[in-house]
């Protein structure tokens, strides 16, 4: 058994030594991040056919929210070749003058993956490639013609519907606990420019939800073991599939209820899986090898 790696913090930037490449994942906490194995795991398999990776190593960095601006300079003079970041960072890097958010990332107002280059940071956000490729993944379906529930009117429902309209679904609904979030989720999402049937319905009244609808979780209800149920299954028409976007715990109260009502279910393990495989193609330029990040991942999580 190997001891964990470490915690780094800002001031580790001031000696850094470390001679090879390296990536990280900065956050506030970060103890529970599993993106350092899972990284770590692919980058082993990929120096087996590629030298150059052997001198890769992807690190994790405790980062309060108010030190980001400085941190991301500190990175940058040493060399880091590529930064993942967890919730608060993703939204405030998004606003700093030192990152190019690319085209892609700009409806999202977040990013969750930077890339050094010649000119400084450029953000991107792998999350929706990840909960796309996730779905298709596990549930066989693809987010182009599906009509979809979107729970939740957060900073991951944002992303989750930019994904869904730039994908092309047939329709989406928005549904949130509270109307308010969710008609300004609306009103920002109706300015792109997508042909896709959108609205809002209210939790008491779901009659008008499409049947056979592809219902994706991006709540944080299911998180604790006592919240509720982001919407109660039996209240939607057939649903053809649902997608937590929680992976811890591994089932939520909501997956249970769609595994019990035989609606085919599935966690967001594999949504983190695969916006770390985009991420690290990113960064590496190469492929990545997606069964070693899956199976460090599940390893990670059993030793829980
Ligand atoms: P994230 O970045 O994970 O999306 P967030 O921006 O705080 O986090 O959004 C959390 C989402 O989960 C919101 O849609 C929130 O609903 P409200 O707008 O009504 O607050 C939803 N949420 C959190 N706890 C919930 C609960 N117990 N039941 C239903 N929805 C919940």
């Amino acid at each position: 058994m190997t001891s964990p790696e470490p915690i780094y913090t800002l001031a580790d930037l001031d000696t850094w030594s470390f001679s090879g490449t390296a990536l990280a994942v900065l956050g506030h906490p970060i103890k529970h991040s599993i993106s350092p194995p899972m990284h770590n795991a692919a980058l082993a398999q990929m120096a087996l056919n590629d030298r150059r990776f052997g001198s890769w190593k992807y690190f994790r960095f405790d980062i309060a929210p108010e030190d980001l601006p400085a941190a991301l300079k500190k990175f940058y003079v040493r060399r880091f070749k590529g930064l993942n970041l967890t919730v608060p960072h993703k939204i405030i890097a998004f606003g700093l003058p030192d990152v190019a958010v690319t085209p892609a990332a700009q409806p999202i107002g977040a990013v969750n993956t930077l890339l050094r280059t010649e000119h400084g940071w450029t953000g991107h956000n792998t999350d929706g490639y990840g909960l796309a490729t996730g779905i298709q993944e596990d549930l066989q379906r693809d987010l182009r013609g599906a009509d979809i529930v979107l729970l939740g009117a957060g900073g991951a429902a944002r992303g989750a519907a930019v994904e869904c309209l730039q994908r092309s679904c047939a329709s989406l609904t928005i549904l949130n606990r509270t109307p308010k979030a969710m008609d300004e989720l609306i009103e920002l999402i109706s300015t792109l420019d997508s042909k896709v049937p959108l609205r809002g319905i209210a939790l008491k009244d779901l009659s008008s939800v499409p049947a056979g609808a592809l219902v994706i979780n991006a709540t944080s209800a299911g998180l604790k073991p006592d919240d509720p149920l982001p919407v109660n299954l039996r209240s939607l028409v057939r649903p053809a599939g649902v997608y937590d976007m929680i992976y811890n715990p591994l089932e939520t109260p909501f997956l249970a209820q769609a595994r019990a009502l035989g609606i085919p279910a599935a966690n967001g393990l594999s949504m983190l899986v695969h916006q770390g495989v985009r991420a690290l193609e990113i960064w590496t330029n190469a492929t990545v090898p997606v069964e070693a990040m899956r199976d460090a991942v599940v390893k990670a999580m059993a030793a829980r």
